[in-house]
């Protein structure tokens, strides 16, 4: 049993930062401890994205810190692991000797075994006895890439998917997501930090093929996971206090199961590769039916496990979006009124250019039959929407981004996040077309659709003042945090993005450092009143509710955290809803 200390910090989107937690399970099963503090950890592990060019200059400046710490240290090991790994390939090494492992993000099963030779290949190097300077410039060059397997045939996918592995690993041995001995970031009490949200995937890869877009190049193909197994995660996280669980995919609304299509192995059915969608109805997979829609998907885990009162899925593909799903959102109450679905561009011409494969006209009669659907008064709650746009894709006209200005006037997200296009080598767009927006043009097209959807934010969120929601606790709010941060000594401050890992107020946006400000948790502007708490806390439609209670109630404020609690909306703020308790 390894004694190491790890410190795993990650980049990028919702998929990573479940593949962190899964990865960090199967460490702590064998021994490895997990600190925040890098500057003392045994081995330091980056989990990467490649989405955009700014994303990866983080993770190469943060390797370059570590060059002294080798030196002084040459028994540390540092690991890149996902989409960054898979992008570079083995060149990382050459280029950044200070790495030592390189983890792709269809290999992450492999990370245990690719850690200990690490580890011993870094004690065999030091017994060489070089300078420090040398020994700190020799990589322990260990990896695992799929490289040009990624998109790999059909039964090649499903007979060498010893990924689904790290998944089950979780309901195989369902993990303690916080170790009593690790050190307690937030400052809170034990007992306040039992986990309640949880990320389950359902798909990996993405057969899309936007232009723009490296993730079918470093996630391989579009897999399904088998139901059985979801659900059995699901029914596991329930066992362990989850309420709230969000299943991820790229393209979740594409999930399809084969049922006996698919092989076994050891006894484990394997995931599937995705096929075209073709519809589908209501069926339960478990009664001995063929086909396992994502309608009958949510519909099984909302029967199967009432213990998860709220249900989400993120990320939607505004085509092939049936209304057997929209009717199962309908019928099934736990089941979250949010779509998270990246419209990317208001122009036909651009949408083009993207390979998104649906016209504008496509996607407003996908928001208003989904609106027909879930957002009628009668229906008692709102359905939120939001999307995604890309500025200064290549092409990209005036006429084209006023396009783009009048879709989101038109379709009144609840959210946009909105990144400069950023060209990824490898992809269609970076062979082909000429990154000719400049980069001026881009930054003013992002500041302007900003300045538009913030305007449109905060009517949708001053619509919701006298409504009351159910919202379910996250905990106390950053004002009030900062504020009792202030008085705490600093070893008491928490430190961001290291595990143990817990979901953030954002599940719905990629926690992109580069993309818009809409994409940051909204911070209460309004301070806590004297001797209150400020809490925060979400509606199922993903909106951000602000709410003080009494600092010296004999409920004690945390004992809210983790809880849903009705409350009634009495003010609104761009992003932010404040309300209280009723
Ligand atoms: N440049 C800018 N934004 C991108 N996205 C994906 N690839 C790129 C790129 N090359 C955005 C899309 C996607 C979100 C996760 O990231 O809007 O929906
Ligand atoms: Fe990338 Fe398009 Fe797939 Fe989304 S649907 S992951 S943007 S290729």
């Amino acid at each position: 049993m390894s004694q190491r200390t790890v410190y795993l910090e990650t980049f990028g989107c919702q998929m990573n930062e479940l593949d962190s937690e899964l990865v960090a399970g199967q460490l702590r099963a064998l021994g490895y401890r997990f600190t925040p503090d890098r500057d003392s950890a045994d081995v330091v592990l980056y989990n990467t994205c490649s989405v955009r060019e700014h994303a990866e200059q983080k993770v190469w400046s943060r390797l370059g810190e570590l060059n002294a710490r080798k030196i002084a240290d040459p028994t540390l090991v540092v690991g890149v692991l996902g989409c960054m790994a898979e992008r570079d390939g083995t060149d990382l090494f050459r280029r950044m000797p200070v790495v030592d492992l390189m983890c792709g993000p269809g290999e992450l099963d492999k990370l245990p075994t690719l850690l200990d030779n690490a580890v011993r290949t870094r004690e065999s190097l030091l017994a060489d006895g070089d300078e420090p300077k040398i020994l700190a410039k020799r990589s322990a060059r260990q990896s695992a890439l799929q490289g040009n397997t990624s998109r790999r045939s059909a039964a090649l996918a499903a007979a060498q998917d010893t990924l689904e592995l790290l998944d089950l690993s979780r309901s195989i041995s369902p993990v303690d997501f916080f170790q009593p001995d690790e050190h307690d970031h937030a400052g809170t009490h034990q007992e306040d930090r039992q986990r309640r949200s949880a990320y389950v995937r359902i798909t990996r890869g993405c057969n899309k093929f936007c232009t723009y877009c490296v993730v079918p190049f470093t996630r391989g193909a579009e897999i399904h996971r088998p139901p059985e197994h979801i659900l059995d995660e699901c029914k596991k996280l329930a066992d362990s206090g989850v309420i709230e669980i969000t299943l991820l995919g790229q393209t979740v609304n594409h999930y399809r199961f084969e049922h006996g299509a698919s092989i076994s192995i050891n006894g484990i059915q394997q995931p599937q590769k995705g096929r075209s969608f073709t519809g589908g109805h209501l069926r339960d997979p478990l009664a001995g039916t063929n086909t396992t829609t994502f309608a009958d998907l949510l519909a099984l885990i909302h029967e199967k496990v009432p213990a998860i009162q709220r249900l989400r899925f993120v990320t939607s593909y505004p085509r092939d979006f049936g209304d057997d799903v929209l009717e199962v959102i309908r019928d099934h109450p736990r089941i979250c009124r949010y779509l998270h679905v990246p419209a990317q561009s208001g122009s036909d011409t651009q949408l083009k250019a993207m390979n998104r494969g649906y016209t504008v006209g496509e996607y407003i009669e996908f928001v208003e039959r989904a609106r027909a659907h879930l957002h009628r008064p009668e229906l008692g709650r709102p359905l939120m929407i939001s999307s995604d746009f890309i500025v200064g894709f290549p092409g990209e006209t005036d006429e084209d981004f006023q396009a783009t200005v009048a879709l989101i006037e038109r379709c009144r997200f609840k959210t946009s996040f909105i990144f400069k296009y950023s060209p990824r080598p490898g992809t269609i767009a970076f062979d082909k077309l000429a990154d000719n927006v400049p980069d001026e043009v881009k930054r003013k097209r992002n500041h302007i659709l900003l300045d538009v959807q913030n305007r449109i934010s905060d009517q949708v969120s001053r619509e919701q003042i006298g409504r009351t929601f159910d919202v379910l606790v996250e905990g106390v709010s950053r004002a009030h945090t900062k504020r009792s941060a202030a008085e705490a000594p600093a070893a008491d401050r928490p430190a961001a993005n290291t595990v143990p890992l817990s979901i953030s107020a954002r599940q719905a946006a990629p926690a992109e450092d580069d993309c818009s400000v809409l994409s940051r948790r909204p911070e209460s502007t309004k301070g806590p009143a004297e001797n209150t708490v400020q809490l925060v806390a979400r509606t199922d439609a993903d909106n951000i509710v602000f709410f003080d209670v009494p600092a010296d109630s004999a409920t004690t404020p945390m004992s809210y955290q983790g809880r849903i609690v009705r409350v009634r909306i009495d003010g609104a703020e761009n992003l932010s809803l404040f309300g209280s308790l009723v």
